[in-house]
Formats: structure tokens, C-alpha cells, sequence
């Protein structure tokens, strides 16, 4: 709605409502081209020729996110089910590894600054593709210095040297932390009401805050991506310092109330938006999608009612409409929003809120990544087994569950988890 003064956003809102409810989107068209279920290995074609044959031109832009393109291909072959094999492994670990600095953190490219959001994306990679041999070449000491050296007084860190505060970076450092077992008192001090001071008016989070403690505000507006990232922080956070728990909390009610009311309606096929008045797009099922399974965490600890597990606040069946229908593209990936191409960080994104709309009524996340033999359409891959979830359709998930703190399966993440926890490890205080 426009109130009768156009603007770019509504005149996209309206161009955008009129592809998706007319064929060949619509599920309620005849046309063959868009499909109610995923095709996975249509995903994997487009997948493997990105990784095998190398990314199309346009990719050059995306020079300063080496690490990412990794991650978001290969977290989207472990979401459906797929492994790459040892020699594969070792070339994405070996990749991985050429962007560690001395500093410890991990540029965009080779020889690139340390920054933390590469870092989180290299370190997941390492989670997926790595074993103990490449795990011990991560030098965990002088990360911590750099983690250290970010470090602002209200307990928030820049991203990099002289870089910006945001609560992306915020989350990155927290999840790598968690993983590679660095999580400590000193590091996170201050941290938790810094995140809680991003909350804005309207329940989610904005990038960051301004001023300093009674006097901070945050800093623009909420957004899904910022709320993933302050959600998730602040669950990393409780989590390993439950003994915090009596001081002031986020807001779970204006949360609850503002991510339920980031799903489109039956005319925007149910996808997610990633603020107030815009438009939906694929990657927020993830962004948006993916904080409920946090958010029920948080509301059982404090014994709230609504828990997602028995029953979803908000639409599954809806948003893999949107995936489906609009965002899996007929050539293979997954997109923004029809009539855009598909793109690597897209792909993973839906992929990832799909496996979350298919596991959306379970109990558990748990998954199980034992290698199974050789069943996939690519010599290349390895299928993964899957546990067997109980369902909110007849359907069975086609894809692998993902650890909501993280975006790994969790098999991935708790052995890293387990391998830096473990004596051949030197522990952090
Ligand atoms: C607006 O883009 C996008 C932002 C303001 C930031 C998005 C942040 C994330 C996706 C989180 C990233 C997370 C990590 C861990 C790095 P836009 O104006 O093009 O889109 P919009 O209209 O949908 O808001
Ligand atoms: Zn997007």
C-alpha cells in the first residue's frame, strides 16, 4: 500500500506481488517450470559446477569473500546431504588455511586483512571440510589477541583494525569463539548489554547501538540479518554464562511479536521480509526463519509458553511455498526473488530456511552425519544419512538439519566443538 505516494519500494512491493501470484510461479498454476518440491539434485549441478569448474565472472566483486563462497557452497551441499571426498576436503581445508594471517584471523583472500567475518566463514568451513590435522593449524592464541585487540570499552568489537562496530561482527567473533573453545569471561565482558542494547522499539535489532550505557540508543533500524546476529549472540552468551542470568534480559515478547510479523502474507507466498515496509526476499527464510528455534529456546529456559516445538508461531508450510515456488530457480540455485538469477550466498540461505521449515515442529535439531557409501549423482560427493525427524507434512525433509547458533549441521559443529575441548588442546581460561 502506498497511500496514493509511490515510492521505488511500493512499486517494486507491487511489481513483485503480481510476478508471484501469477503463473508460472504460483503453486496454483498448471505450469510445469516451477516445482513443489526441492530439487536436489538439480541444486547440486549448479553446485558442483561453481565449485569444480570455478565461479562465472561476475564473481570477481567478491574478491574480499573467498572464505564466504566457500562456506556458503559447501554448507549448501551438507544441507542436502552431501560430503565432499577426502581430496576435495583437503583442497577446500588448504584454501581455507592461505588466509590466515600471522594476526591468527582469517582475511577474505589470501593475503588479505583479518577481519572477523571471514573469519567466521573460513572457521565454519574448517568445521565442515576439516578433521584434527587441519583444526591444529588454526592458531588459536594469536586469534585471541586479535579478538582482544578489537575489543571497544562497552563490550563490543570492531570488525577489524580501525573497522566499524556491528553486531554481525559482534556474532561472528562469539560463534568462532564457541567453536574453537575461546569463550572467556575476559573476552565476553560487557558483551551481553551491548547486544541488548540494539534492540530497538519494534522488537528486532539494529546494527549497533550509539552512546554509552543508560544513555545508549540503537542505532538505525531493526533488521532480520542484525536480529539473527544479536539473537544468537545472546543465546551464545547465556549459554555459557548461565550464572549472568539475573541481569537484564532482551525482550522476548516485542521479539516474538516482531519476527512473526516479518512473514509475508498468501500474496508474498509466506517468504520472510527483513524490515518494515520492505519487500520479502529468499535469504531472510534463514535470517528470520532461523531465529524461532532460538527464540524457543530462550522462552522454555524462562518457563514462557508458545514453545515452536509442539507448535510453530509462525507459518512452515507457508514459507516453503515461497522457497519452492518463487526462490528454488528452474536452472538449479536458489534466489532473492523472481525474475533475479541465483546466487551462491541466496542458495544457502533458503536452503537453510527450508531445512528449518521442514524440521519446524520437531523437538530436536539433532542429525546424524555418518557417512554413508556412495549414492549421489557426482563421484565428487558422499551422501550424509539423516536421522529421521517427525514431520509437520507428509513429505520428508529433503534436507539436513542446521544448528540454529551456527548454520552448521550439527554433527560438524560439535565435533570441532569436541576436538578443541579435548587434552590434545591447550584450554583457554
Ligand atoms: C539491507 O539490505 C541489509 C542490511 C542492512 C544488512 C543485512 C545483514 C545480514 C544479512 C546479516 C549478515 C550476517 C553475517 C553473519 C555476516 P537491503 O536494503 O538491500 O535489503 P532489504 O530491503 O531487504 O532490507
Ligand atoms: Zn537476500
Amino acid at each position: 500500500m502506498d497511500d496514493g505516494y509511490p515510492t521505488p519500494t511500493s512499486i517494486s512491493q507491487k511489481a513483485t506481488v503480481a510476478l508471484l501470484v501469477q503463473p508460472p510461479i504460483s503453486p496454483s498454476s498448471a505450469s510445469k517450470i516451477p516445482q513443489g518440491i526441492l530439487d536436489n539434485n538439480l541444486h547440486l549441478g549448479y553446485l558442483g559446477r561453481h565449485l569444480l569448474q570455478g565461479l562465472p565472472a561476475r564473481y570477481t566483486s567478491q574478491d574480499a569473500s573467498q572464505s564466504w563462497l566457500l562456506f556458503w557452497s559447501l554448507q549448501s551441499l551438507s544441507l542436502l546431504k552431501v560430503e565432499l571426498d577426502e581430496g576435495n576436503k583437503k583442497r577446500a581445508s588448504d584454501t581455507i588455511l592461505a588466509m590466515q594471517n600471522p594476526a591468527g584471523a582469517f582475511g577474505g583472500g589470501p593475503g588479505q586483512a583479518p577481519h572477523l567475518l571471514p573469519t567466521y566463514a573460513a572457521i565454519c568451513t574448517m568445521g565442515i571440510v576439516g578433521s584434527p590435522s587441519t583444526w591444529s593449524q588454526i592458531n588459536r592464541p594469536s586469534l585471541y589477541q586479535f579478538f582482544m585487540s578489537l575489543k571497544e570499552p562497552d563490550g563490543s568489537f570492531r570488525v577489524s583494525q580501525r573497522g566499524e562496530v556491528d553486531v554481525r561482527g559482534v556474532y561472528c567473533l562469539l560463534a568462532v569463539a564457541k567453536l574453537l573453545g575461546m569463550m572467556t569471561r575476559e573476552l565476553v565482558l560487557g558483551t551481553r548489554e551491548w547486544v541488548r542494547s540494539c534492540q530497538t522499539y519494534e522488537g528486532g535489532f539494529a546494527s549497533a547501538t550509539i552512546g554509552v550505557g543508560e544513555q545508549s540508543a540503537p542505532l538505525g533500524e531493526a533488521h532480520g540479518g542484525y536480529t539473527f546476529c544479536a539473537l544468537a549472540a545472546w543465546v551464545l552468551l547465556e549459554s555459557e554464562f548461565p550464572s549472568d542470568k539475573g541481569s537484564k534480559s532482551i525482550n522476548l515478547k516485542s521479539l516474538r511479536r516482531w519476527l512473526v510479523n516479518m512473514q509475508g502474507d498468501e500474496d508474498e507466498l509466506y517468504g520472510f521480509r527483513g524490515r518494515t515496509n520492505k519487500l520479502v526476499d529468499g535469504c531472510y527464510s534463514w535470517w528470520v526463519g532461523g531465529c524461532f528455534k532460538l527464540l524457543a529456546e530462550l522462552e522454555e529456559r524462562r518457563g514462557m509458553s508458545g514453545k515452536d516445538a509442539e507448535e510453530p508461531i509462525w507459518n512452515p508450510e507457508g514459507l516453503k511455498q515461497y522457497i519452492l515456488y518463487a526462490a528454488q530457480h528452474p536452472a538449479g540455485g536458489l534466489r532473492d526473488k523472481p525474475p533475479k538469477s541465483p546466487d551462491m550466498y541466496h542458495t544457502l540461505y533458503c536452503l537453510a530456511g527450508l531445512s528449518v521449515a521442514q524440521y519446524a515442529a520437531t523437538a530436536s535439531t539433532t542429525t546424524s552425519t555418518s557417512t554413508t557409501s556412495s549414492t549421489s549423482t557426482s563421484p565428487t560427493f558422499r551422501t550424509i544419512a539423516q536421522s529421521a525427524p517427525s514431520q509437520t507434512s507428509n513429505a520428508p525433509p529433503s534436507l539436513n538439519a542446521t544448528d540454529p547458533l551456527f548454520n552448521l549441521t550439527q554433527t560438524h559443529a560439535e565435533a570441532m566443538m569436541a576436538y578443541f575441548k579435548s587434552g590434545e588442546v591447550e584450554a583457554f581460561q
